[in-house]
């Protein structure tokens, strides 16, 4: 028996083994000791066939002389699949409890350990990790875990189920895996965790295979370098099963290697030092960790692409401290690490990060880093919202650039200037993000919720949208210009070609922006309710947007009124009746 699992994804994949290569693989890794395999209903050559995966391992270990009650089949629901290549997730509960009935069908109920492949983003955990714990009060699986989680979403789902085993890739040359605090979690817990690809995948064996270390200490030792692997991976954590995805008997031997391997301590600590993520596993936090009060500070700022870092970074660095930041340094966030490494070396004892670090995974590089010379962290979290980090967003572009960027220009003026960032920017940093937490190993996590400073402007607006314009809001809008109002267009012509500079109702010239991108995602930033236009129009204008006015039909208008703090009428309300169109 050993914790090495086999993962079979791959025996049922196109061009892979035929179906008697693939259960010879299977027999090699049970007959090696392996008593868990890895399946799931959506593996199989084509989206055509579901379950394909999972008759192969049925037939497999029927056919087997060994004893089938010794091996955990872990199974998993939650995706589907479409056309070539695409794997969607589908968490509803509906979905997962038939995908688990058709499995139970072909690999006899109950499933020894039933996942919930990946997280839904349209669904909440809840609903999906509900389902599980059904399927087990209903007997139909023994045990229940989740697959590709984050840390906060773990311990969402452990309050909804029990969940008893986690599976994550992870791989030597992955910064990201054991930093996501998932591994060490469940080593705390008791959880099982599964990991897979442990070597990165097809892809990227080759490189794992030319890794100098790994390279010199198989070597010495004569075995691949991926038995090196499995073997130290096994080493790291008593509850960490590795599932490598062999598809050839000559791979596949080195499950029994891997198993018969015995590192020495020596092995293991320059593996360590090549791999220090490991070291997270391997050392208690006690020892990893400086005392709070230690001489030294590394205070890492955090938040939203534009969520205003840097006013409260100048606070630091006028205090003395070194200013790390990726835009100045270049590369990405972990390139970082080296160079702190080097400043915490050189002397340096207070440094100030400054940077968006979405991820729990990027921040214990920098803390890890910190440690290493005894120098504890601080987390400063800049808690804007993605819509008042939009506004400050386009406030920037104007300042820099004169004009709200169309995406083309946008793309063109990243290469230098990192603060022109597409809006999808700021979504992607919302999706992934996960809040900092006193358990990373923070001294303190201060919170500072984004405030916005007065607007220099006075005047006021009506903005409007041209095409939802009637000839009957003339008099409404006569009334608000009466009473000192601006009134300024806001207009989206898709076409490519933006509309006139001023569009007339009545007598009354109403100056308008157009945004002329085209519909689907939005990849600018003056499409409403994104506030790109309406800023330009504030600067123009000198209007204080509080004090302005978003009349309108729809949700993207209320959503520009939120973003400006401006507040939103609805169109109906300003004026009740419906004549004509403007002619535009
Ligand atoms: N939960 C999830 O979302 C998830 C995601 C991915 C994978 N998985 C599971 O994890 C399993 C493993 O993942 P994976 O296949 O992507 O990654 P992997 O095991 O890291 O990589 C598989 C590759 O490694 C090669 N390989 C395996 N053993 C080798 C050896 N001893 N020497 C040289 N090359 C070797 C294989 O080559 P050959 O084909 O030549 O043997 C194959 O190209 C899958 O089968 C699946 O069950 C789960």
């Amino acid at each position: 028996m050993t914790r090495l699992g086999l993962g079979c994804m791959r025996l049922s994949s196109v061009g892979g083994p035929t179906r008697a290569e693939a259960i010879a693989v299977i027999h090699l890794a049970l007959d090696s000791g392996v008593r868990l395999l890895d399946t799931a209903d959506v593996y199989g050559p084509s989206a055509r066939d579901i379950g394909h995966n999972e008759r192969l391992v049925g037939e497999a270990l029927d056919q087997w002389a060994g004893d089938r009650g010794e091996v955990t089949v872990v199974s998993k629901g939650g995706l589907t699949r479409r056309g070539a290549g695409r794997w969607l997730a589908d968490g509803r509960a509906k979905h997962l409890t038939a995908a688990c009935e058709a499995s139970a069908q072909r690999l006899g109920a109950p499933i020894d350990l039933y996942l919930l492949h990946a997280l839904d983003p349209q669904r909440e955990l809840s609903t999906s990790v509900r389902a599980l714990a059904k399927l087990q009060d209903r007997g139909l699986v023994r045990r229940v875990g989740v697959s590709n989680v984050r840390l906060d979403q773990l311990r969402e789902a452990r309050e909804h189920a029990e969940i008893s085993a986690v599976e994550v890739g992870l791989w030597p040359l992955d910064r990201g895996a054991i930093r996501t605090g998932v591994v060490g979690y469940c080593a705390d817990e008791g959880i099982q965790l599964i990991a897979h690809s442990p070597f990165g995948g097809p892809k990227r064996t080759r490189g794992l295979a030319r890794h100098p270390v790994l390279a010199t200490l198989a070597d010495q030792r004569g075995v691949s370098v991926h038995a090196l692997v499995l073997a130290w991976l096994l080493s790291l954590s008593d509850n960490l099963w590795p599932i490598p995805g062999p598809t050839r008997l000559e791979t596949a031997r080195d499950l029994g290697v891997a198993r018969e391997l015995e590192l020495t301590q020596d092995e293991r600590a320059r593996l360590e030092a090549a791999f220090p993520a490991a070291r997270i596993l391997t050392t208690p936090i006690a020892a990893r960790r400086p005392p709070d009060h230690a001489d030294g500070e590394v205070v890492l700022i955090m938040g939203m692409p534009a969520s205003g870092k840097t006013t409260q970074v100048r606070d630091f660095v006028d205090r003395g401290y070194l200013r790390l930041n990726r835009d100045d340094a270049g590369g990405n966030l972990a390139d970082l690490a080296p160079i702190l490494d080097q400043s915490l070396a050189s002397g340096r004892r207070r440094v100030v990060l400054d940077n968006t670090y979405p991820r729990r995974s990027s921040r214990n590089l920098m803390i890890e880093t910190a440690w290493a010379h005894g120098v504890p962290v601080r987390c400063v979290w800049i808690d804007t919202s993605l819509e008042d980090a939009q506004v400050n967003a386009c406030q920037r572009m104007l300042e820099r650039h004169g004009q709200v960027l169309g995406p083309e220009e946008m793309k063109r003026a990243n290469r230098s200037d990192p603060n022109s960032f597409p809006p999808r920017a700021q979504l992607h940093f919302r999706a992934v993000f996960e809040a900092p937490t006193l358990d990373e190993g923070f001294v303190a996590v201060d919170v500072r919720p984004f405030v916005r400073r007065a607007a220099s402007g006075q005047a006021r607006a009506v903005f409007v949208d041209p095409g939802q314009l009637e000839a009957a809001h003339e008099g409404p809008l006569a009334d608000h210009i009466a009473q000192g109002y601006l009134v300024l267009g806001i207009g989206w012509r898709p076409e490519g070609a933006p509309g006139p500079d001023s569009v007339w109702l009545g007598d009354i010239e109403i100056p308008t922006l157009w945004c002329t991108h085209p519909p689907g995602p939005i990849g600018c930033w003056c499409r409403k309710p994104l506030p790109g236009l309406a800023v330009a129009l504030v600067e123009a204008h000198g209007l204080d947007p509080v004090a302005c006015r978003v009349w309108g039909r729809g949700a993207a208008e209320r959503g520009l009124a939120e973003r400006l703090g401006a507040r939103f009428e609805p169109l109906e309300s300003v004026f009740a009746g419906s004549v004509s169109t403007v002619e535009l």
